[in-house]
């Protein structure tokens, strides 16, 4: 178990590398870069853009220029991707040069030792410290939701991101139960994507999905949805209606996943803390936090009461942040 313990010598900035967007903090500061986890490269490998830039090219300029997100399921997926990734990240707040920033970055509670390492790897040979200080990740989401996780009653956070569902119930300083699954935001909307390309021959625009799957969550949905995109075949714009049952049916799978997380971090906690969770409820955040209905959906599927925090999507982030100052985080057994 990670814990929390009186300041030694706390890191200067957090690190939050994430499957869709990379965010740094710092306990002065709070937020200082939040940008899409996403590098374009020329032929030779060197970098030509990161972030927003690197999005805006892979839509209107992408040709000569190949396009890596460096993160999948919430774990690094390609070093080379995620160091260049972070070291421009660092080079965006002036963290670089000859004084290497001691960082504190979140790692997944799920992420086996060997994905723990790459992300390590990424971060140190991105320009900061060795050894970087680690904290798992709904650790940092509790703080960062205002939780009191240092109190000795248990409290609750899921984290939904676009990759990656993570659930804590944390006590005392640490996380004391944990669940995690490598599903998320992402994975439903490439699959309502992938649906209606292959049963209805349209091919949605990029965030179509994203904007489409939370309708199937709205109180009562039924009836028809208007999809628009570009007819497979002749390529020419169409729109279509939709059964929200139909969708609803598609994206099944990955949100009883995410309920399911929650569950388990629940089941796996002592009683007594658990008992605390069952009257409290959970603190959602992540960008699952901004799809409207899904905190809904999850109470329905836990039981539990659901409440967004302020700034759910920068939780991870300024949750490790805030922590800095006062405290260090105690590394790893
Ligand atoms: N209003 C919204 N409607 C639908 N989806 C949304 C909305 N807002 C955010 N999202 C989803 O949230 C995702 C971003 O979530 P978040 O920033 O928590 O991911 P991340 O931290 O980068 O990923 P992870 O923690 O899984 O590695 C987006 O990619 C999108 O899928
Ligand atoms: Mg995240």
């Amino acid at each position: 178990m990670i814990g929390l313990r009186a300041r030694s010598s706390a890191p200067d900035l957090a690190i939050d590398l994430g499957t869709a967007n990379v965010r740094l903090a710092t306990a002065r500061s709070g937020l200082v870069l939040d940008q899409p986890s996403l590098v374009a490269r020329d032929g030779r490998g060197s970098l030509v853009a990161a972030g927003h830039e690197a999005v805006h090219l892979a839509r209107h300029s992408p040709s000569g220029l190949s396009f890596t997100a460096p993160l999948a399921g919430g774990v690094v997926v390609d070093l080379d991707a995620a160091v260049a990734l972070v070291h421009w990240a660092l080079r965006q707040v002036a963290a670089t040069g000859r004084r290497r920033p001691h960082a504190v970055a979140s790692v997944p509670v799920g992420a086996t030792e060997v994905e723990r390492r790459a992300l390590e790897t990424a971060i140190v040979s991105a320009g900061t410290r060795s050894p970087l200080t680690v904290v798992e990740e709904p650790l940092s989401a509790a703080i960062g939701a205002g939780l009191a996780v240092a109190d000795p009653y248990g409290s609750m956070v899921l984290d939904v991101g676009a990759g990656i569902t993570e659930a804590a119930v944390v006590a005392e300083g640490g996380v004391v139960a944990s669940s995690s699954a490598r599903v998320g935001c992402r994975a439903v909307a490439g699959l309502v994507a992938r649906h209606m390309s292959r049963r209805h021959g349209l091919t949605l625009r990029p965030g179509a999905a994203q904007r489409i799957w939370p309708r199937t969550l709205a109180p009562g949905a039924g009836g028809g949805l208007t999809v628009e995109g570009c007819d497979v075949r002749s390529g020419q714009f169409r729109a279509l209606e939709v059964g929200c049952e139909e969708l609803a049916a598609v994206v099944q799978t990955p949100l009883h996943a995410m309920a399911t997380v929650a569950r388990e971090a629940l089941e796996r906690a002592p009683i007594d803390l658990a008992a605390d969770v069952a009257g409290q409820g959970l603190a959602l955040v992540g960008g699952g936090a901004r799809v409207p209905g899904l905190g809904a959906h999850l109470s329905a599927g836990t039981a539990l009461p659901v409440r967004v925090p302020p700034d759910p999507l920068h939780a991870v982030a300024t949750g490790s942040a805030a922590c800095l100052r006062q405290v260090a985080v105690l590394p790893r057994p």
